[in-house]
């Protein structure tokens, strides 16, 4: 839980921040947004209003997208079965690769680019139902810890946009 909890939240959240100094149009945005919410209710980011942080729940996402924090997924195989020509067989151990998913040109557009709104019109979330984008993994193992992990890195992210240029 700790290992898992930490490491993983705290990662994703520095590459949010290095994405959007890396791109400062980015960085202009989200900045603005979480000081109009805030300023509009007359307090410093707390968790009530993280709902109303719209664009930068689309920077998280995009951050996940190009950064998974576990690049790679281990399972195991239960039953016998073909993947692209290579017979996989009952036991192997399969390492599935969020990290490539999430950079492959058949599912996204400009696959390198740090472009947060692609996420308005496309519908891939990474509650585990979109094989395309798994930062948190899919199916029965997929990461309990997800809601928690996403409150506190908008969260904190919020709080740094907020206070510091
Ligand atoms: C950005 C933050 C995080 C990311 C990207 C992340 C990602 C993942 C991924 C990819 C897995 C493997 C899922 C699978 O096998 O399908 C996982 C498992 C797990 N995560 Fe997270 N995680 C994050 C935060 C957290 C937090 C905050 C906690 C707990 C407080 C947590 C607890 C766990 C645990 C206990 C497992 C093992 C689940 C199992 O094997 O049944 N994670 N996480």
């Amino acid at each position: 839980m700790f290992s898992g909890g930490g490491d993983t939240s705290s990662t994703a959240l520095e590459w949010a921040m290095s994405e959007l100094i890396k791109n400062p149009r980015v960085m202009e945005k989200a900045q603005k947004e979480v000081r109009q919410v805030f300023d509009d209710i007359g307090t410093v980011p707390d968790e009530t209003n993280l709902q109303d942080l719209k664009f930068l729940k689309l920077v998280i996402k995009e951050t996940l997208r190009l950064h998974p924090s576990l690049a790679v997924i281990p399972r195991e195989c239960r039953k016998r079965c073909e993947v692209h020509g290579y017979d996989i067989d009952v036991k192997s151990r399969v390492l599935i690769n969020a990290w490539a998913i999430g950079r492959d040109p058949i599912y996204w557009n400009e696959a390198e680019k740090f472009y947060p709104e692609r996420f308005i019109d496309v519908s891939a979330d990474f509650k585990g139902s979109s094989f395309e984008f798994i930062p948190f993994g899919a199916g029965k193992r997929m990461c309990p810890g997800m809601s928690f992990a996403i409150a506190n890195i908008e969260f904190t992210l919020a709080q740094m946009l907020y206070h510091f240029d």
